[in-house]
């Protein structure tokens, strides 16, 4: 093994958190809440899809977005531009497009059949001579700032954004640019409402701790191992506002062949990891941002960007989760992990496995993220203490007291350690 982990330091106190106990109260309090949802969510970039979701003019999606009660449309529109919009009519404000995706040149509302075209502008009004001074160029869509890096989408609900996206990436759109990333058209999508605060339902897919514990047999075997029992991370970084950790892979990790079906449904990409005797590893592990020590025993990063969604990386696959508030004890969480599209029968099977293997290992998390909350809830723990493992958590949280307390977004942003 090269780069082996020193667990002897701490890398918490490397790179300059502090290291006492957090207030519950960040996660139960509702006026705590409404401060996220103005002073973080309002202001803050928001990454809502990657551009390989919408590749030909016309296409789109619609997100909602509970936490500001909008629906926003993102749009490809016929010059190739990507466009977002609220989807709210220019007449009587009912809901213009009611698909959760497709591809439209116009976009009908069908209470008075008032049509936009797919750059939001207002292309047609039945009996038009019947308003009065009807100004149509008034009465498009009204528009969302949106931005795009390096493939991912972004929107930002500010009436006037503080900073530019890559301002607001800082040096996190430095280390993680320009990466290849495999499959990027074909995600498989999980989804679901939880019962606990958003940070609570990130802080899950931030730390490898629980590993050991509530995955002994679908993650544990991979990410736990002699020398690191407790899947203490290889690395961690902070980039401004944003996070990475670095995970370790056993090295003596093989699938299970107790089972002939499950050896043969196994693929080389079956784990969210990969098998070290996998031949065909993506170039995307030569990146500097990923697993930037570049140590042998590497498993998969977990980038975090600011303020909701996970950006994890393996030698064979990249994955998302969202983390999306609708109240203060209340999330839905979205995750996607990009997988090759299957060519044979056998990879399709292999796919499924891939899929109900996940969902497993996401049933496992799930009772604990709500019982989590109820726990908080109940008042009996003020505070909360965060392991070495959990760093990303602490730093979370660090950054949720910034953002909440600067009244502007460069304070907060220059506040970031
Ligand atoms: S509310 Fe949309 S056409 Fe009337
Ligand atoms: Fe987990």
């Amino acid at each position: 093994m090269n780069n082996p982990i020193d667990f002897q330091s701490s890398l918490t106190e490397s790179v300059g958190l502090s290291t006492g106990p957090m207030p519950t109260s960040l996660y139960t309090d509702p006026t705590q809440f409404e401060l996220e949802r103005e002073r973080i969510f309002r202001r803050a970039w928001l990454m809502i899809g990657r551009v390989e979701r919408i590749p030909k003019p016309g296409d789109f999606f619609v997100k909602e977005l509970a936490l500001f009660k909008a629906s926003v449309i993102v749009a490809r529109s016929e010059d190739g531009n990507i466009r977002a919009f609220h989807n709210v009519c220019a007449h009587r404000a009912n809901v213009v497009e009611h698909r959760s995706c497709g591809n439209a040149k116009r976009f009908v509302c069908r209470y008075h059949s008032w049509a936009y075209n797919n750059a939001g502008e207002l292309a047609n009004v039945p009996d038009e001579s019947g308003f009065f001074n009807l100004d149509k160029k008034k009465c498009g869509l009204t528009p969302v700032t949106l931005d795009v890096w390096d493939g991912w989408i972004f929107i930002n609900m500010a009436p006037a954004p503080e900073v530019s996206l890559v301002e607001f990436l800082g040096p996190m759109a430095d280390a993680m640019a320009n990466i290849d990333y495999p499959n990027p058209d074909h995600p498989i999508v999980m989804r679901g409402e939880f019962k606990a605060n958003w940070k609570a339902v990130a802080d899950n897919f931030s730390e490898a701790y629980h590993v050991a514990s509530i995955h002994p047999r679908t993650l544990a075997p991979i990410y736990t191992g002699k020398g690191n029992p407790f899947c203490r991370p290889i690395s961690a970084n902070l980039y401004g506002a944003h996070r990475s950790l670095s995970l370790w892979l056993n090295p003596t990790y093989q699938p299970s062949d107790k089972s002939k079906v499950s050896r043969w449904l196994f693929a080389a990409d079956q784990t969210i990891t990969g098998t070290r005797e996998d031949g065909q590893i993506n170039a995307i592990v030569e990146h500097k941002g990923v697993n930037p020590t570049k140590n042998e025993n590497w498993s998969s990063d977990i980038n975090w960007f600011f303020p909701n969604w996970h950006l994890q990386i393996s030698a064979n696959l990249f994955w998302t989760h969202e983390f999306w508030p609708t109240s203060s004890n209340t999330t839905v969480w979205e995750a996607r992990f990009y997988k090759r599209k299957p060519t044979t029968v056998r990879e399709r099977l292999q796919l499924e496995y891939f899929t109900s293997h996940m969902a497993d290992t996401m049933l496992e998390d799930l009772g604990n993220i709500e019982s989590t909350q109820v726990g908080m809830e109940s008042g009996a723990k003020p505070f909360i203490v965060f392991n070495e493992s959990e760093i990303l958590c602490r730093h979370g949280l660090e950054q949720v007291i910034k953002w909440t307390a600067a009244t502007r977004v460069n304070d907060a942003l220059a506040q970031s350690v």
